[in-house]
């Protein structure tokens, strides 16, 4: 691995920690910090000269500051000749604006894909896109990874054989499917309706009568669609109902909301670092996703298949 180069902006440091360990390479040295205006600046402490770069960083908050800086590392990198730069992005923020919903509004996904681009990447590695779509967003090689191996050994390995998977929404329904089809169990889902960024009501379609229920999905930004479907699945008189999620985003009052909800364990990845608030509820449990982008990484270095790891 000897023109492999592992560098981390400053969103989620400890994840680029846990991937070279993965690896048995250093993180390499770079320096991020921000002139007296604000501005951010970069510097390369080593040479990356032919070198094959993969830059980790999430965007989550502050998302916009998390995206220039991986924008200027990246220009930094192209500027001292890097062989190849992918972009590790485990959080793909924006994604939700991935189309034109009202007149006159943009559609950011493709944006931000096209930043990342002209910065210099010449490869996107990320996890769990809000929508698969996105990737066509990009004329540069993306390989969309999914925290499937890590949540469903967890899923496996702590809840009964039975419990049925529910999608939030009509978005998550075939991540949802996907899932209980492997665990060979039932699904629900939840017509959840949005009038502007609130949500106005929620129907159950399937039975979850005296089982327990796992909600799955891509993103907890305010909590508010975890909490309000656990609430309607108690209603149907599930026994017991807990989440599964890939992106802790935890906006505003995710962390209230969650703390006061009726869900009894939420699992997320490390994908985004949790803050110490939401690190301390009692509910949550972290699934490291550090090994699955480290072996993602090593397979592109070496030119192996990225997707078999998902068979
Ligand atoms: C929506 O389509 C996403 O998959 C999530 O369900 C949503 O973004 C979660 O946001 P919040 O936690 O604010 O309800």
């Amino acid at each position: 691995m000897d023109k492999l180069k592992i560098f981390s902006g400053t969103a989620n440091r400890p994840l680029a920690e846990k991937i070279c360990q993965y690896l048995q390479v250093p993180l390499g040295e770079a320096v991020v910090g921000r002139f007296s205006d604000g501005e951010i600046s970069v510097e390369f402490r080593e040479n990356v000269r032919g070198q094959e770069v993969f830059l980790i960083q999430p965007l989550s908050m502050p998302c916009n500051e998390n995206l220039m800086e991986l924008l200027i590392m990246m220009d930094a990198l192209k500027r001292a000749s890097a062989g190849s730069i992918t972009a590790v992005v485990p959080y793909y923020a924006y994604a939700r604006q991935d189309r034109k919903t009202a007149p006159r509004v943009p559609i950011s996904a493709k944006l931000v894909a096209d930043l990342i681009t002209t910065a210099g990447a010449s490869r996107l590695l990320t996890m769990d896109l809000h929508t698969g779509q996105i990737q066509g967003f990009f004329n540069i090689p993306v390989d969309h990874l999914y925290a499937t191996p890590v949540t469903l050994e967890y899923i496996r390995q702590n809840f009964s054989a039975d419990i049925t998977i529910v999608s939030p929404d009509a978005g998550g329904v075939e991540r949802a499917r996907a899932f209980a089809k492997r665990l060979n169990t039932t699904l629900a889902i939840i017509d959840k309706r949005r009038e502007g960024p609130a949500i106005k009501g929620m129907t159950l379609i399937g039975n979850v009568w005296g089982r327990e229920a796992m909600i799955l999905d891509d993103m907890i930004t305010t909590g508010a669609t975890a909490t309000m479907a656990a609430e309607l699945l108690i209603l149907h008189g599930a026994r017991a109902v807990h989440a599964c999620i890939t992106h802790p985003v935890m906006a505003r009052n995710a962390v209230k909301n969650l703390q006061g909800s009726l869900l009894q364990t939420l699992a997320v990845t490390d994908t985004i670092p949790l803050n110490p608030e939401a690190a301390s509820l009692d509910k949550i449990r972290v699934l490291s996703v550090a090994p699955l982008l480290g072996e993602a990484i090593r397979r592109i270095y070496q030119q192996d298949s990225v997707s078999s790891l998902f068979v």
